[in-house]
């Protein structure tokens, strides 16, 4: 793909329709322009061009058997896209959307193959983002749009964040602050017998069973058995920073702090037995509360800061502990809503190891779970980042 130079527009307050209109052209013209949501940065196209969608796939290097959303602004968009029963759909969205909840529906021939890799299906969103919704009204037509990162990397919740992954790959990215969820929207698949959370996200089941009185299933709770290949997305490594993942489970936020401590504590071990002579630098990503508690008693010479003083530090220590507190409590919310951040950030500061914290699997806890055990790629044991040394 030719490199070239990417816009970046800047959304001033109050917004009007000029700020937005050189990107509605970018798409009305076949071009991929990045948009916030409430949920992570989309990278969108014209989802009834082929080409421009094509041009999605290539710029995120996304495998072309994961088949994208298609965001509206209204659910009477909806229709066009769609053969089949819409009546939990309808029922849904007019409880949750706009809003973090993308359903999947069978598609009619207006949809091509490539949006949804020749799947008879289609997923659909109306992003509660005022900003989106401008996008997608001055735009007028479905706009294809995946998360706006390299394919792999954790999600972008900043404009900062899309531009580090896709400079000189596409030509618009609008920036409009930080996302306020900072984790991609529940899918639910309505194809199916019974309704089937595909990725959890904030619209929750017990929000779903509220409104059209079936309990989903949840897919990620399936065994391969049951698992249907509904969910093409969910086989692919996500979230991955460069170092590994670990996480500190416990039921109390002292349980936390102890498996913190002993990971940490294994850590230092595995870096003594693979001989790495330089200092070991560990990304922790908990609240203030659970690492408040952490003991390091066992262990000497431990240099703690917090993520953004790490230009302070003195590297002459062992082991140092970058922290980035989410929360003073712990929270799913919040967690939820920092977590892609840390670990870019993480990356960034080049640490050799991530602890970080999990949290009870209910409401946003459960994506968070989720988003965090493929981040850490179902790794147990410490096992550091090739090189180790700073
Ligand atoms: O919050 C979000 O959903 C964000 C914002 C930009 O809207 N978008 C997003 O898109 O996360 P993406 O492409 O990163 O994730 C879409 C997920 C993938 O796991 C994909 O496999 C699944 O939705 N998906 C898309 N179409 C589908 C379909 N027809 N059937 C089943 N799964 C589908
Ligand atoms: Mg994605």
């Amino acid at each position: 793909m030719a490199t070239e130079h990417t816009e970046l527009i800047k959304i001033h307050k109050p917004l009007t329709d000029d700020q937005l209109f050189f990107a509605a052209n970018v798409l009305r013209n076949g071009g991929l322009v990045a948009f916030p949501t409430e949920t992570v940065y989309g990278l969108g196209a014209n989802a009834y061009d082929e080409a421009a969608v094509a041009a999605i796939f290539e710029a995120k290097g996304r495998p072309s058997d994961n088949p994208l959303i298609v965001h509206v602004p209204s659910p009477d968009k909806i229709e066009a896209l769609t053969t089949g029963s819409l009546d939990q759909a309808k029922m849904l969205m007019s409880a949750y959307s706009p809003g973090p909840l993308t359903v999947v529906l069978r598609r009619s021939k207006l949809v091509p193959d490539i949006v949804t890799a020749g799947l008879d299906t289609v997923a659909i969103r109306i992003p509660a983002h005022d900003t989106a919704l401008r996008l997608l009204k001055l735009t007028d037509v479905p706009v294809a749009a995946p998360s706006a990162n390299r394919s792999g990397r954790p999600s972008p919740t900043r404009a900062a964040h899309v531009y580090e992954d896709l400079a000189g790959l596409i030509p618009c990215i609008i920036d409009d602050g930080a996302c306020s969820y900072g984790l991609e929207s529940t899918v639910l698949d309505l194809t199916g017998k019974k309704p089937v959370i595909l990725r959890p996200g904030a619209i929750t089941a017990d929000q779903i069973e509220a409104v059209i009185g079936i309990r989903p299933i949840l897919a990620v709770g399936l065994t391969d058995d049951e698992q249907t290949p509904r969910a093409p997305g969910m086989k692919y490594r996500h979230y991955a920073p460069n170092a590994n993942v670990l996480i500190a489970y416990g039921d109390k936020s002292e349980d936390r702090a102890r498996q913190i401590n002993k990971l940490v504590a294994e850590c230092l071990h595995e870096a003594t037995q693979a001989q790495i002579s330089g200092n070991i630098r560990i990304g922790l990503f908990s609240s203030r509360k659970t690492r408040e508690m952490i003991r390091l008693d066992n262990i000497t010479s431990v240099n703690f800061a917090a993520s953004t003083d790490v230009k302070d530090l003195n590297y002459s220590d062992k082991l140092e502990i970058i922290f980035f507190d989410y929360a003073s409590e712990p929270r799913a919310d919040a967690a939820a809503s920092e977590l892609f951040l840390a670990l870019r950030e993480f990356d960034e500061i080049d640490v050799d190891m991530i602890i970080a914290e999990a949290l009870p699997e209910e409401g946003m806890g459960l994506a968070y779970m989720n988003r965090l055990t493929k981040a850490a790629g179902g790794g147990e044991a410490p096992k550091l980042r090739a090189g180790g040394n700073k």
